[in-house]
């Protein structure tokens, strides 16, 4: 009797520790710092009002704007201020994340 109560619990035991486990890691790193920037470019970087979209874009292109906006190659009115505290590391995982979200 103990024994089956054992074997029936012990799988969801073991789904109920896993899945608190991945739910204690959070959000991934790409994915908190690319939620700052879809409150501007919209939940699902579809654009907003005048603030253009971003899931259309490939991989480069958001990296290249993103860099350009951090030199000031690229003129901008407000990206200037944004990407310039970002890292090449974190553009990098910021435009591999944007570009991953459906178009
Ligand atoms: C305060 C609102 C705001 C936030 C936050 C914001 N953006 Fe932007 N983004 C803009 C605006 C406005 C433009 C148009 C360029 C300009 O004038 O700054 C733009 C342009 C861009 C472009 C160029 C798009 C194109 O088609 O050329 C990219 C890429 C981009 N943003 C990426 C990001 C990323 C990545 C983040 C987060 C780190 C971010 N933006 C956060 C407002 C915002």
């Amino acid at each position: 009797m103990m024994n089956r109560i054992a074997i029936s619990i012990l799988p969801l035991l073991t789904m109920l520790i896993w899945s608190t486990n991945s739910m204690a890691q959070g959000p991934s790193r790409a994915e908190f710092m690319a939620s700052s920037c879809l409150v501007c470019h919209g939940q699902e970087a579809k654009g907003a009002l005048k603030i253009p979209p971003l899931n259309d874009l490939k991989v480069s292109d958001i990296k290249e704007s993103m860099i350009g906006f951090k030199t000031g190659e690229e003129r901008s009115t407000i990206m200037g201020i944004i990407a310039k505290d970002y890292s090449k590391e974190d553009i990098i995982l910021l435009a591999e994340y944007i570009a991953a979200l459906p178009d």
